[in-house]
């Protein structure tokens, strides 16, 4: 009940916008922009404040070709729904390539992202939490995924995995084949989600040492921060997240920017202008050039990180591998590969827990 009513507060603060927020508090872990301070939602997190990298994740358990001999035909399964939805609409790749993150960096990669309903039968999920609710896309991909693999070989592979192999997959389309990642298998499904947990999700009003934080929490480093960030080249985001920093970008930019939303802080835009659906190093250009939307990505144009973006801007190749490296690493947070001696399993359907 508690936490049923923390979410409500949660998803009321959110709905009411930046325009009710501005003055502001940044709360949520950069995902609200609230008029005052909320205890409730604005109290910082242990890890951000001090900044203390956890291990970087270890993965233990993982392999590659995990299903090889388990389930032959599974990973062709994922590569052939996920050919086919980023051949109709490329954002749907952008989609599963956010799943992955927003699924690896609350509870772990364990598919708790997917949940509607969990073990202790909240309806409040991850799916609920502000920066997913009427956000993340691509829920599909999986399902048709998983339903294909279930009659395949039942009870076998993990949505966890599916997820995982989903991102890799539109990773490599919409490279144009260029972004190869290992992607190991063997994780389990989580049985747990809740909304509040989001929380641990940077959000785009995040400054740099809040980002470097939440990263860190999970294992990540600075380096990795910025590598991933890459990923808004492509995929779209909504004008509430940006509307309050029109004058910090490149006033043509800015000017497109703001006759797209014309006022509607519920209008989706690309968030890469120059190649919109092609996940390439251009969004690093876009940082040195201040045509990006959110705080959290203007902030990488900092004496901090600079560097890194001007190389991945220039250095041909360069992002692309360390791309390929840094979402290896991400598909290795908290995973369960002991199945139920960590309460884990395999989902027979992607969105609710087995009885
Ligand atoms: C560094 C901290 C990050 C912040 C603050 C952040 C924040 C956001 C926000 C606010 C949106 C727009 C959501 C909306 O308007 O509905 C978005 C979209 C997106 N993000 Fe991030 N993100 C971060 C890191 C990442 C990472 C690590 C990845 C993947 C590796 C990623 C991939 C994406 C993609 C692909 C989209 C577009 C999704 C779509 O079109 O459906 N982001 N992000």
């Amino acid at each position: 009940m508690a936490t049923k009513l923390a979410a409500l507060v949660v998803l009321a603060a959110f709905l009411a916008g930046p325009a009710a927020c501005d003055g502001a508090s940044i709360c949520f872990n950069g995902w609200l922009r609230l008029p005052t301070y909320n205890a409730a939602l604005c109290r910082p997190r242990p890890d951000v404040q001090t900044r203390q990298r956890r291990p970087a994740p270890s993965g233990s358990g993982l392999s590659s070709g995990y299903y090889n001999t388990r389930c032959p035909s599974a990973e062709k399964i994922v590569t052939d729904a996920v050919k086919k939805a980023v051949d109709a609409n490329p954002g749907i790749g952008a989609g599963l390539i956010r799943l992955f993150f927003h699924d690896c960096f609350v509870r772990g990669c364990d598919g708790s992202v997917l949940l509607n309903t969990t073990n202790s039968k909240n309806s409040d999920t991850e799916r609920e939490g502000p920066p997913n609710q009427n956000s993340l896309r691509g829920f599909e991909v999986i399902d048709e995924a998983k339903a294909a693999i279930e009659a395949a070989c039942p009870d076998t592979v993990s949505c966890a995995d599916i997820v995982a192999y989903a991102a890799r997959d539109a990773s490599y389309f919409l490279s144009d084949r260029k972004i190869n990642i290992q992607m190991p298998g063997g994780r389990y499904d989580g049985r747990e989600s809740f909304s509040n947990e989001t929380d641990q999700l940077p959000g785009p009003f995040s400054n740099l040492t809040a980002l470097q934080g939440s990263f860190a929490a999970k294992g990540l480093t600075s380096d990795e921060m910025v590598t991933l960030s890459g990923a808004h080249t492509i995929g779209r985001a909504r004008c509430l997240f940006f509307s309050t920093r029109f004058s910090e970008m490149e006033p043509a930019f800015a000017a497109k920017l703001r006759a797209q939303c014309n006022g509607n802080d519920g209008t989706n835009v690309n968030q890469d202008d120059v190649t919109p659906n092609v996940l390439d190093k251009q969004y690093y250009q876009n940082v040195v050039d201040k045509k990006v939307l959110f705080t959290s990505d203007a902030v990488l144009n900092s004496t901090k990180t600079i560097t890194q973006v001007t190389e991945n801007a220039n250095m041909t190749g360069a992002w692309e591998r360390k791309f390929e490296k840094a979402m290896e690493t991400m598909g290795k947070i908290g995973v369960k590969t002991i199945g139920n001696q960590q309460g884990a399993e395999i989902r027979k359907v992607c969105w609710r827990v087995n009885n």
